[in-house]
């Protein structure tokens, strides 16, 4: 297929394209370089334009001929979300509109969206099923669940078909270490780790009172390289169902220390810590119920082993140290 890949230039969506184009896909890479790099695109062609510009993404969308858009494009801090909420609903439900109205005047009506699983806010039953009420805890989280009912709207309105994604952790690499996580500034655990790691820096673990087994917060980490075939998958189911909102995850959670012990053991080498306050708005666990997706897509994550992400990110990391 033809598909535009918005936010292509970013972590989750670089990674996307590649896989894509591997697969015989004719890839456009759309990015503003808010947060993206140029160097994520490889040979892929690259528009740098903002999704909220209606006429230049029809345009794009028109001149490419394109069938679907994957829609990467979007910011993703919690904290800077509660921070400044404007910001956050100008760029991804601001961003998301101006992609549906750049599609309708381009007649493009297949959509996959990158949602998350902060739609669920801090919910008591876990693994979370899709069936969970969304009860976002920041506006971050409310953004995406805000995108999402848009979408199923339009899909019931027969304006388009779409398919939801909400990835749990995303992490890791690629196994060649040449593409990986890059943000500025990065929240993330596992590059904070390897950072603190590198430098030799105390890493702060936030929060010990958190209602799991060691007072960390649990998390579902899931390869980005499985979060790219997952995308696959849900451009063929959009030929049948036109609104699925799916989880993206293993089905199983590590928690902050865990993965903080894991990494020592593949590095070789103790990382000093020291326990911090609790993050506002983190809740104690996610991890995803994976029921569905093997239901629908016939997708389980097949690199989504943690020692398998820790590898690949240690050797991001090392070929790609910043002055
Ligand atoms: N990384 C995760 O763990 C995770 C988890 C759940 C959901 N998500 C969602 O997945 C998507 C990708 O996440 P990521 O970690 O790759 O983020 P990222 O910041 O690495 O990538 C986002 C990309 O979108 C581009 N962009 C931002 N606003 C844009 C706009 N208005 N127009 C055009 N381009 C724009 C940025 O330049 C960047 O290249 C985001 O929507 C994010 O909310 C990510």
């Amino acid at each position: 297929m033809r598909l535009l890949v918005t936010g292509g230039l970013g972590y989750v969506g670089s990674f996307a394209a590649r896989h894509l184009a591997g697969a015989g896909h004719e890839v456009t890479i759309l990015d503003d370089l808010s947060t993206g790099h140029r160097r994520a695109a490889g040979k892929l062609p690259v528009v740098i334009a903002d999704c909220r510009d209606v006429a230049t993404v029809s345009g794009v969308l028109s001149h490419h001929r394109i069938e679907a858009v994957l829609h990467f494009a979007g910011l993703s801090l919690v904290g800077a979300s509660v921070a400044d909420p404007a910001a956050y609903y100008a760029a991804n439900v601001g961003g998301s509109l101006g992609l549906l109205e750049a599609m309708r005047r381009a007649g493009v009506d297949r959509i996959v969206f990158s949602s998350s699983a902060a739609v669920y806010g801090n919910p008591s039953t876990q693994p979370i099923p899709e069936s969970a009420p969304l009860a976002p805890m920041n506006p971050y989280g409310r953004s995406k669940a805000m995108v999402e009912g848009i979408l199923r709207d339009a899909a019931a309105a027969g304006q388009v078909r779409a398919a939801c994604l909400r990835y749990f952790n995303a992490a890791g690499a690629s196994r060649s270490g040449d593409l990986g996580e890059d943000h500025h500034p990065e929240t993330h655990l596992i590059p904070r780790l390897l950072a603190a790691a590198r430098e030799g820096q105390e890493f702060t673990v936030h929060g010990k009172d958190y209602a799991t087994p060691d007072g960390t917060a649990v998390r579902d980490y899931i390869h980005v390289e499985d979060l790219a075939e997952a995308h696959a998958r849900a451009l063929t189911l959009l030929e049948k169902t036109p609104f699925t909102a799916l989880n993206l995850g293993t089905g199983r959670g590590y928690s902050v220390l865990e993965v903080l012990q894991t990494a020592e053991t593949l590095l070789g080498k103790k990382i000093r810590s020291k326990f911090g306050a609790r993050r506002s708005g983190d809740p104690d666990t996610l991890v995803a119920s994976t029921n569905e997706c093997k239901k629908t897509m016939n997708w389980s994550p097949i690199n989504s082993n943690i020692e398998v992400i820790l590898k690949s990110s240690i050797l991001w990391h090392s070929n790609n140290v910043r002055s």
